[in-house]
C-alpha cells in the first residue's frame, strides 16, 4: 500500500458532520424533508421574508452549537499539522473542521457562522462561533447569512482555490456526501483526471462509488481510524 501521500484532499460533506448530530440534508431525518429549501434556503425566501429565514439559520447555529467535532474531525486536523500540503473541502457550513483546529479549510457553502451585507460588499465574521446580536449593518440594510444557497453561485475565489488543490491533490478522500449537488461529482472526477488516488469512506453507496478506487463503508470516524492505521499518512 503506497504512503507517501503529498497533497491530501478531503471532501468532506453532511456525513462528516453527522456523528457530531448535526442533522444531514436528504437521508433519514435530513433537513430537506422537515424544510422545504424554497421557503428557507434561497434568495428568493430571503426577499419575500427575511426573518423567516434568518430564525431558519438562526436556529441552525444553535443546534450546531450543541454538537461537537468528533475524533474523525481532529484526525483530520492532525494529519494537516503533518502534513501541511492536507486541504479540507467541505461543503458543510457548521464550522466543525475550524472548532477541530484544522486550518486549510475550503468552505464551498459559505458559513453559517458569517453574515453580510449586500448593499456594503462586506462580510462579517463570527470567529468566536457566538450569536449575532444585530441582524441589521451598520448602514441599516438588513444582513443575509453568508451561505451559497440553492440557485447561487459559488465564490469565485472558493472555486478556484478548490479547483487548484484537487488538480495537485495525489489523494482524495471524499467522506459523507451523497455527491449529489454540483460541484461534488465535477471535483472527485477532476482529481480522478489528474492521477489522485480515490477514497470513498460512506457506509451507503453513492452516485460515485464506481470511480473510486477504494470503498470504505464506515461511518466517517471508523473510515478515518482505519486509515490512519493502514499508514495512508505516515
Ligand atoms: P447529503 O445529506 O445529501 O448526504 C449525506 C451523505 O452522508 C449520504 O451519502 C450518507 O450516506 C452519508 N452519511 C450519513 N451518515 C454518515 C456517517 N456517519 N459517516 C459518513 N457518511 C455518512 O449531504 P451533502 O452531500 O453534504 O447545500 O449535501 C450537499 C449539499 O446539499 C449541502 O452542502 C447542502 C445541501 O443542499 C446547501 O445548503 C447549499
Amino acid at each position: 500500500m503506497k504512503s507517501d501521500f503529498i497533497n491530501i484532499v478531503f471532501f468532506t460533506g453532511a456525513g462528516m458532520s453527522a456523528e457530531s448530530g448535526v442533522p444531514t440534508y436528504r437521508g433519514k431525518g435530513g433537513i430537506w424533508h422537515e424544510y422545504k429549501w424554497e421557503e428557507y434556503a434561497c434568495q428568493n425566501a430571503f426577499d419575500n421574508n427575511p426573518q423567516i429565514v434568518l430564525d431558519f439559520h438562526e436556529l441552525r447555529r444553535i443546534e450546531a452549537l450543541k454538537c461537537n467535532p468528533h475524533s474523525g474531525h481532529f484526525r483530520m486536523s492532525e494529519i494537516e499539522s503533518k502534513k501541511d500540503k492536507t486541504y479540507i473541502i467541505t461543503q458543510n457550513i457548521d464550522g466543525m473542521h475550524q472548532r477541530a483546529a484544522s486550518k486549510n479549510v475550503i468552505e464551498l457553502h459559505g458559513s453559517l457562522w458569517r453574515m453580510k451585507c449586500q448593499s456594503e460588499k462586506i462580510i462579517i465574521d463570527d470567529k468566536n462561533f457566538g450569536k449575532y446580536s444585530s441582524r441589521y449593518c451598520k448602514c441599516g440594510n438588513i444582513l443575509r447569512p453568508d451561505i451559497v444557497w440553492f440557485k447561487d453561485m459559488l465564490d469565485e475565489y472558493t472555486i478556484k482555490k478548490a479547483t487548484e488543490v484537487i488538480i495537485n491533490a495525489d489523494l482524495f478522500i471524499s467522506i459523507g456526501t451523497s455527491a449529489l449537488v454540483w460541484p461534488a461529482a465535477g471535483y472527485a472526477n477532476l482529481a480522478k483526471d489528474n492521477g489522485a488516488y480515490m477514497i470513498e469512506i460512506n457506509p451507503h453507496n453513492t452516485e460515485l462509488s464506481t470511480i473510486y478506487d477504494k470503498i470504505i463503508r464506515k461511518k466517517a470516524s471508523e473510515g478515518l481510524e482505519y486509515l490512519v492505521n493502514e499508514g495512508y499518512f505516515n
